[in-house]
């Protein structure tokens, strides 16, 4: 099956159960024209509940446990996201990391959790501000990754997001050199666990600050598969503008 590319909106905590069913329901209509690009929507917990989409849309949760069941008082476990249609997990978003101190040991159980459901895991990396500035952004994305991937044997079912943590909703986007070079990194970096075609072709998203005026010189940089977007994903206009950005650039590339 061909691979699109993907729009991913991570909403965070934002909109109720009703104002994530009628923004689903604005937002597929103003795309209803659309082939090559997969869409999905990232709400809280407590919207998923009540949103059913359908191809080329999709369901993604914030978070999970990875336990199936237990005493995790305000955990939710993969079994739990499937009932709700969903297809996709973030794991491991910097606010998780950062503000939530995530280790990579628990990001790593969370991968695996989400695999052996059967859904996709999305997996973010990212390096902080002093971690670039120090020259350290290489060594802090191969620990991030071979922490998180740790047992994983085929990158196969797993979409890998490319977060800045200077980047996200700070309005402050990564240049094109930036991201060209470091999606570069990240696929030498699976290198050295996993196959040549597999590290080349797994899907790496860009996110921090996409919005619809930087979104096609975004997806057209080598090595970008699409966008895990916060701020611009919370309205209609800008989060259908991307889509159709990338949608456009798919048409010219075919
Ligand atoms: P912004 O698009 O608001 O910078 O957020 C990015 C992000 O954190 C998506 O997961």
């Amino acid at each position: 099956m061909e691979k699109y590319p993907i729009v991913a909106g991570n909403w965070k905590m934002h909109k109720t159960t009703t104002e994530g069913k009628s923004f689903v329901e604005e937002t597929i209509n103003m795309l209803l024209d659309i082939e090559k690009v997969t869409i999905i929507f990232g709400p809280p917990f407590t919207a998923l509940f009540d949103l059913d989409v359908k191809t080329p849309f999709f369901l993604g949760a914030q978070n999970c446990h990875w336990e199936s069941h237990g005493a995790f008082t305000g955990e939710i476990s993969t079994d739990m996201l499937v009932d709700c249609g969903v297809h996709y997990v973030i794991i491991g978003h910097s606010e998780r990391r950062h503000v939530f101190h995530e280790s990579d040991d628990w990001i790593n159980r969370k991968v695996h959790a989400v695999l052996n459901a059967g859904m996709t895991p999305i997996l973010c990396i990212g390096e902080k501000l002093e971690d670039r500035e120090s020259d350290n952004t290489q060594s802090v994305l191969s620990s991030q990754l071979i922490e998180g991937l740790k047992g994983i044997d085929s990158l196969e079912n797993i979409v890998l997001a490319y977060e800045p943590v200077w980047a996200i909703g700070t309005g402050i986007t990564a240049s094109v050199g930036q991201v060209n070079d470091t999606h570069n990194v990240i696929r030498q970096e699976l290198k050295v666990v996993f196959s040549d075609s597999e590290s080349e072709t797994v899907p790496i998203l860009y996110g921090g600050s996409v919005n619809p005026g930087n979104a096609t010189e975004l997806i057209s940089v080598d090595g970008v598969d699409g966008f895990l977007i916060g701020g611009a994903s919370l309205t209609s206009e800008p989060f259908t503008e991307i889509a159709r950005q990338v949608e456009q650039h798919m048409k010219e590339k075919s």
